[in-house]
């Protein structure tokens, strides 16, 4: 067994530890499940009804596409269902335990240990090199720093980028940025990585590429990935296509109506 899983493995039993208080009764067999979920934003003047009364399973290993029009909730439902926003009404349940039951420092903890994410919101830092990039996750979670940067370049060479690890991302291509935030959301070995249009920016050529690759680890690794994005291409590379409207989940791609 490579000495970082072994390192992950321990953490991953504190962790258990920490959230034993946490853990769903009957404990589903589903990495994700969510019932009911609604989500209301309320700027003051308007109400948005962005999440109504969505329901989700995501089974280990399983690669989900969510699809949909421009403001139908597809992010909405990603920050909702990783634990990054509160829910109005409806229950997550991650591996067992109840997400937003988990007091915030608890569900922070519990989602850097178990949750990667390929988010626009969660860039590069400019001012970073790639491998330093991908580290961060590691140093901020109290990993050493010797630990943390073999594990960062073990990451970009199953990236491809072992000879970009001292570059900025300036000096980097859109793929390869993109190759980069892969290694980082995956550094902590998460059992779900979250993906918010992972090839958006991206030529086709190169979106297919990233495609390849996040196929690749998740036939190697059995880590579940939910990924949106707009690209026909993209969603049929996934297990299965969930598609959503206003809100709401009008195909779960089970082939059943949801
Ligand atoms: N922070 C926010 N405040 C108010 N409304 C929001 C906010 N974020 C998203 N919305 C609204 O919620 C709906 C769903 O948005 P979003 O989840 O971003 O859709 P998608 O990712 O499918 O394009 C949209 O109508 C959007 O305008
Ligand atoms: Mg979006």
């Amino acid at each position: 067994m490579p000495v970082w899983s072994y390192i992950l493995a321990v953490s991953d039993s504190q962790c258990k530890a920490a959230v034993s208080p946490y853990i769903c009764e009957n404990m589903p067999d589903s990495i994700i499940t969510a019932t009911g979920i609604h989500k209301t934003y309320d700027t003051g003047t308007i109400k948005v009804n962005a999440l109504r009364g969505v329901d989700l399973t995501v089974e280990r290993g399983e690669m989900v596409a969510i699809m949909g029009p421009s403001g139908c909730g597809k992010t909405t439902m990603l920050n909702c269902l990783s634990g990054l926003d509160e829910v109005d009404s409806g229950q997550v349940v991650i591996d067992g335990v109840v997400l937003h039951d988990l007091p915030d420092d608890e569900r922070s903890d519990y989602r850097a240990r178990r949750m990667g994410f390929v988010f626009q919101l969660y860039n590069l830092l400019p001012v970073l090199s790639a491998v330093e990039n991908v580290e961060l996750p590691l140093l901020v979670s109290g990993t050493k720093p010797a630990e943390s940067r073999k594990r960062s370049m073990d990451l970009l060479e199953l990236v491809g980028l072992s000879d970009r690890a001292q570059h900025l991302p300036g000096e980097l291509s859109g793929g390869q940025r993109q190759r980069v935030t892969i290694a980082r959301a995956l550094v902590n070995q998460p059992s779900i990585v979250w993906a918010d249009e992972p090839t958006g920016d991206l030529d086709s050529e190169t979106a297919s590429d990233i495609m390849d690759l996040m196929c690749q680890l998740n036939a190697e690794n059995g880590q579940s990935f939910v990924l949106v994005t707009h690209s026909d291409d993209v969603g049929r590379r996934a297990h299965r296509i969930v598609r959503m409207r206003d809100g709401e989940i009008v195909d779960n791609g089970n082939g059943e109506s949801p």
